[in-house]
Protein backbone atom coordinates (compact mmCIF):
# COMPACT_ATOMS: atom_id res chain seq x y z
CA UNK A 1 0.00 0.00 0.00
CA UNK A 2 1.17 3.48 -0.82
CA UNK A 3 1.04 5.99 2.07
CA UNK A 4 -0.15 9.49 1.18
CA UNK A 5 2.25 12.44 1.79
CA UNK A 6 0.33 13.76 4.84
CA UNK A 7 0.42 10.35 6.54
CA UNK A 8 4.16 10.14 5.91
CA UNK A 9 4.78 13.66 7.23
CA UNK A 10 2.68 13.10 10.39
CA UNK A 11 4.29 9.70 10.98
CA UNK A 12 7.75 11.27 10.68
CA UNK A 13 6.84 14.04 13.18
CA UNK A 14 5.38 11.56 15.68
CA UNK A 15 8.25 9.06 15.29
CA UNK A 16 10.95 11.75 15.70
CA UNK A 17 9.04 13.49 18.52
CA UNK A 18 8.49 10.33 20.57
CA UNK A 19 12.14 9.31 20.12
CA UNK A 20 13.23 12.74 21.40
CA UNK A 21 10.78 12.57 24.32
CA UNK A 22 12.08 9.21 25.49
CA UNK A 23 15.71 10.30 25.10
CA UNK A 24 15.21 13.59 26.98
CA UNK A 25 13.40 11.68 29.76
CA UNK A 26 16.70 9.88 30.42
CA UNK A 27 18.69 13.05 31.08
CA UNK A 28 16.14 15.58 32.32
CA UNK A 29 15.92 16.71 35.93
CA UNK A 30 12.28 17.34 36.87
CA UNK A 31 11.46 20.17 39.30
CA UNK A 32 10.61 19.34 42.90
CA UNK A 33 10.24 21.72 45.88
CA UNK A 34 13.87 22.52 46.68
CA UNK A 35 15.23 21.21 43.32
CA UNK A 36 15.43 23.13 40.04
CA UNK A 37 14.69 21.55 36.66
CA UNK A 38 17.39 21.45 33.99
CA UNK A 39 17.17 22.56 30.34
CA UNK A 40 16.30 19.04 29.12
CA UNK A 41 13.06 19.23 31.08
CA UNK A 42 12.06 22.37 29.19
CA UNK A 43 12.91 20.65 25.91
CA UNK A 44 10.76 17.68 27.05
CA UNK A 45 7.80 19.97 27.73
CA UNK A 46 8.12 21.96 24.48
CA UNK A 47 8.73 19.02 22.14
CA UNK A 48 5.93 17.19 24.01
CA UNK A 49 3.42 19.89 23.09
CA UNK A 50 4.57 19.57 19.46
CA UNK A 51 3.97 15.79 19.67
CA UNK A 52 0.47 16.42 21.10
CA UNK A 53 -0.38 18.68 18.14
CA UNK A 54 1.07 16.20 15.60
CA UNK A 55 -0.68 13.16 17.08
CA UNK A 56 -4.01 15.02 17.36
CA UNK A 57 -3.81 15.95 13.65
CA UNK A 58 -2.77 12.34 12.86
CA UNK A 59 -5.91 11.00 14.59
CA UNK A 60 -8.13 13.49 12.72
CA UNK A 61 -6.48 12.37 9.49
CA UNK A 62 -7.05 8.70 10.41
CA UNK A 63 -10.78 9.44 10.86
CA UNK A 64 -10.93 11.38 7.56
CA UNK A 65 -9.14 8.52 5.74
CA UNK A 66 -11.50 5.95 7.29
CA UNK A 67 -14.45 7.75 5.73
CA UNK A 68 -12.84 7.57 2.26
CA UNK A 69 -11.09 4.18 2.09
CA UNK A 70 -12.32 0.63 2.67
CA UNK A 71 -9.17 -0.21 4.70
CA UNK A 72 -9.34 3.10 6.58
CA UNK A 73 -10.69 1.67 9.85
CA UNK A 74 -7.94 -0.92 10.27
CA UNK A 75 -5.97 1.12 12.80
CA UNK A 76 -8.99 0.95 15.13
CA UNK A 77 -10.86 -2.35 14.64
CA UNK A 78 -12.11 -2.71 18.23
CA UNK A 79 -15.79 -1.88 17.69
CA UNK A 80 -16.42 -3.71 14.40
CA UNK A 81 -17.41 -7.39 14.48
CA UNK A 82 -16.12 -7.96 10.92
CA UNK A 83 -12.80 -6.24 11.58
CA UNK A 84 -12.33 -8.20 14.81
CA UNK A 85 -12.92 -11.47 12.89
CA UNK A 86 -10.32 -10.38 10.28
CA UNK A 87 -7.92 -9.48 13.09
CA UNK A 88 -8.34 -12.91 14.74
CA UNK A 89 -7.72 -14.70 11.40
CA UNK A 90 -4.62 -12.60 10.72
CA UNK A 91 -3.30 -13.18 14.28
CA UNK A 92 -3.71 -16.97 13.85
CA UNK A 93 -2.01 -16.84 10.42
CA UNK A 94 0.85 -14.81 11.90
CA UNK A 95 1.25 -17.34 14.76
CA UNK A 96 1.48 -20.15 12.20
CA UNK A 97 4.12 -18.21 10.21
CA UNK A 98 6.14 -17.40 13.34
CA UNK A 99 6.05 -21.08 14.43
CA UNK A 100 7.66 -21.87 11.04
CA UNK A 101 10.23 -19.05 11.55
CA UNK A 102 8.71 -17.16 8.61
CA UNK A 103 7.85 -13.48 8.32
CA UNK A 104 4.17 -12.92 7.50
CA UNK A 105 3.56 -12.07 3.79
CA UNK A 106 3.72 -8.59 2.32
CA UNK A 107 0.04 -8.17 1.47
CA UNK A 108 -0.26 -4.87 3.40
CA UNK A 109 -2.36 -3.48 4.91
CA UNK A 110 -2.90 -6.45 7.25
CA UNK A 111 -5.24 -6.33 10.25
CA UNK A 112 -2.74 -7.38 12.97
CA UNK A 113 0.07 -4.86 12.24
CA UNK A 114 -2.51 -2.13 11.61
CA UNK A 115 -4.25 -2.78 14.96
CA UNK A 116 -0.91 -2.72 16.82
CA UNK A 117 0.11 0.50 15.03
CA UNK A 118 -3.22 2.03 16.04
CA UNK A 119 -2.53 1.09 19.67
CA UNK A 120 0.89 2.74 19.35
CA UNK A 121 -0.75 5.92 18.10
CA UNK A 122 -3.26 5.78 20.97
CA UNK A 123 -0.39 5.37 23.44
CA UNK A 124 1.31 8.50 22.05
CA UNK A 125 -1.95 10.43 22.51
CA UNK A 126 -2.14 9.19 26.11
CA UNK A 127 1.51 10.12 26.87
CA UNK A 128 1.19 13.56 25.31
CA UNK A 129 -2.22 14.20 26.93
CA UNK A 130 -1.12 13.22 30.44
CA UNK A 131 2.16 15.14 30.00
CA UNK A 132 0.30 18.30 29.04
CA UNK A 133 -2.13 18.03 31.99
CA UNK A 134 0.91 17.54 34.20
CA UNK A 135 2.77 20.57 32.88
CA UNK A 136 -0.32 22.78 33.27
CA UNK A 137 -1.31 21.37 36.67
CA UNK A 138 1.94 21.34 38.61
CA UNK A 139 3.32 24.37 40.41
CA UNK A 140 6.47 26.05 38.96
CA UNK A 141 8.49 24.56 41.86
CA UNK A 142 7.23 21.06 40.91
CA UNK A 143 4.71 20.70 43.79
CA UNK A 144 1.74 18.51 42.79
CA UNK A 145 -1.80 18.15 44.17
CA UNK A 146 -3.08 14.56 44.68
CA UNK A 147 -4.86 14.38 41.25
CA UNK A 148 -1.83 15.82 39.43
CA UNK A 149 0.41 13.36 41.28
CA UNK A 150 -1.87 10.55 39.98
CA UNK A 151 -1.52 11.89 36.42
CA UNK A 152 2.29 11.91 36.85
CA UNK A 153 2.13 8.26 37.95
CA UNK A 154 0.07 7.38 34.83
CA UNK A 155 2.53 9.26 32.57
CA UNK A 156 5.51 7.42 34.08
CA UNK A 157 3.79 4.01 34.19
CA UNK A 158 2.90 4.13 30.47
CA UNK A 159 6.46 5.14 29.46
CA UNK A 160 7.90 1.55 29.42
CA UNK A 161 5.11 0.56 26.98
CA UNK A 162 6.17 3.47 24.76
CA UNK A 163 9.79 2.25 24.91
CA UNK A 164 8.68 -1.29 23.99
CA UNK A 165 6.69 0.05 21.03
CA UNK A 166 9.54 2.28 19.86
CA UNK A 167 11.90 -0.73 19.83
CA UNK A 168 9.53 -3.40 18.47
CA UNK A 169 7.72 -1.50 15.71
CA UNK A 170 10.79 -0.13 13.84
CA UNK A 171 12.57 -3.49 14.30
CA UNK A 172 9.74 -5.24 12.44
CA UNK A 173 9.88 -2.49 9.80
CA UNK A 174 13.61 -3.20 9.28
CA UNK A 175 13.04 -6.99 9.14
CA UNK A 176 10.32 -6.57 6.50
CA UNK A 177 12.58 -4.20 4.57
CA UNK A 178 15.43 -6.72 4.64
CA UNK A 179 13.01 -9.40 3.42
CA UNK A 180 12.37 -7.18 0.38
CA UNK A 181 8.84 -6.12 1.43
CA UNK A 182 9.67 -2.41 1.10
CA UNK A 183 8.09 -1.33 4.43
CA UNK A 184 10.58 1.46 5.20
CA UNK A 185 10.56 2.58 1.58
CA UNK A 186 6.80 3.02 1.43
CA UNK A 187 6.66 4.86 4.75
CA UNK A 188 9.78 7.05 4.46
CA UNK A 189 9.68 7.21 0.66
CA UNK A 190 13.37 6.94 -0.16
CA UNK A 191 12.33 4.91 -3.21
CA UNK A 192 9.16 4.97 -5.30
CA UNK A 193 6.62 4.21 -2.58
CA UNK A 194 4.84 0.89 -2.56
CA UNK A 195 7.05 -0.88 -5.07
CA UNK A 196 8.96 -3.95 -3.97
CA UNK A 197 12.47 -4.41 -5.19
CA UNK A 198 13.47 -7.72 -6.72
CA UNK A 199 17.16 -6.74 -6.49
CA UNK A 200 17.53 -6.20 -2.77
CA UNK A 201 16.07 -4.56 0.31
CA UNK A 202 17.35 -1.00 -0.13
CA UNK A 203 17.51 -0.58 -3.88
C1 LIG B 1 4.91 11.02 23.59
C2 LIG B 1 5.14 11.94 24.42
C3 LIG B 1 5.86 11.78 25.74
C4 LIG B 1 6.69 10.79 26.22
C5 LIG B 1 7.12 9.51 25.51
C6 LIG B 1 7.11 11.17 27.56
C7 LIG B 1 7.95 10.44 28.40
C8 LIG B 1 8.21 10.75 29.73
C9 LIG B 1 8.93 9.92 30.66
C10 LIG B 1 9.56 8.58 30.31
C11 LIG B 1 8.94 10.55 31.86
C12 LIG B 1 9.54 10.02 33.18
C13 LIG B 1 10.84 10.64 33.53
C14 LIG B 1 11.32 10.19 34.90
O1 LIG B 1 10.78 9.24 35.44
O2 LIG B 1 12.28 10.79 35.35
C15 LIG B 1 8.26 11.80 31.71
C16 LIG B 1 8.08 12.73 32.70
C17 LIG B 1 7.48 13.95 32.53
N1 LIG B 1 6.92 14.43 31.34
FE1 LIG B 1 6.73 13.40 29.61
N2 LIG B 1 6.54 12.38 27.86
C18 LIG B 1 5.77 12.78 26.77
C19 LIG B 1 5.05 13.96 26.63
C20 LIG B 1 5.04 14.97 27.57
C21 LIG B 1 4.38 16.26 27.41
C22 LIG B 1 3.50 16.67 26.21
C23 LIG B 1 4.63 16.96 28.52
C24 LIG B 1 4.23 18.38 28.85
C25 LIG B 1 3.97 19.32 28.03
C26 LIG B 1 5.40 16.14 29.41
C27 LIG B 1 5.80 16.50 30.69
C28 LIG B 1 6.41 15.68 31.60
C29 LIG B 1 6.64 16.04 32.97
C30 LIG B 1 6.18 17.34 33.64
C31 LIG B 1 7.31 14.96 33.57
C32 LIG B 1 7.79 14.86 35.02
C33 LIG B 1 6.83 14.13 35.86
C34 LIG B 1 7.18 14.26 37.33
O3 LIG B 1 7.54 15.35 37.78
O4 LIG B 1 7.07 13.25 38.00
N3 LIG B 1 5.64 14.93 28.80
N4 LIG B 1 7.82 11.88 30.39
C1 LIG C 1 6.34 5.78 18.59
C2 LIG C 1 6.35 6.27 17.42
C3 LIG C 1 5.63 5.65 16.25
C4 LIG C 1 4.29 5.48 16.08
C5 LIG C 1 3.17 5.84 17.03
C6 LIG C 1 4.12 4.84 14.78
C7 LIG C 1 2.89 4.53 14.22
C8 LIG C 1 2.72 4.00 12.97
C9 LIG C 1 1.44 3.86 12.31
C10 LIG C 1 0.10 4.29 12.90
C11 LIG C 1 1.67 3.29 11.10
C12 LIG C 1 0.61 2.98 10.03
C13 LIG C 1 0.52 4.15 9.10
C14 LIG C 1 -0.90 4.58 8.84
O1 LIG C 1 -1.72 3.76 8.39
O2 LIG C 1 -1.19 5.78 9.12
C15 LIG C 1 3.10 3.06 10.98
C16 LIG C 1 3.73 2.49 9.90
C17 LIG C 1 5.10 2.35 9.82
N1 LIG C 1 6.05 2.77 10.73
FE1 LIG C 1 5.70 3.70 12.46
N2 LIG C 1 5.35 4.64 14.21
C18 LIG C 1 6.30 5.13 15.09
C19 LIG C 1 7.66 5.13 14.92
C20 LIG C 1 8.33 4.56 13.84
C21 LIG C 1 9.76 4.54 13.68
C22 LIG C 1 10.81 5.19 14.62
C23 LIG C 1 10.00 3.87 12.54
C24 LIG C 1 11.40 3.68 12.02
C25 LIG C 1 11.89 2.81 11.35
C26 LIG C 1 8.72 3.45 11.98
C27 LIG C 1 8.51 2.72 10.83
C28 LIG C 1 7.30 2.45 10.24
C29 LIG C 1 7.15 1.76 8.96
C30 LIG C 1 8.27 1.21 8.10
C31 LIG C 1 5.78 1.70 8.69
C32 LIG C 1 5.10 1.08 7.45
C33 LIG C 1 4.79 -0.35 7.71
C34 LIG C 1 4.36 -1.05 6.43
O3 LIG C 1 3.50 -0.54 5.72
O4 LIG C 1 4.94 -2.10 6.16
N3 LIG C 1 7.72 3.90 12.81
N4 LIG C 1 3.71 3.52 12.14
Amino acid sequence: MKYDPLTRLLHLCVAAGVTLQLLTSLVMVTPKPGRLANGWFEIHENVGIGVLVAVAIYWMWVVARAARRADGGMLFPWFSRRRMADLRDDALGTLRDVARFKLPPDDEPRPLPAAVQGLGLLLVLFMAGTGTILAIGMAPDGAKSAPIHAVAELHETAAPLMWAYLVGHPLLGFLHQLAGHGSLSRMFGFRAAGTVSRRGPFV
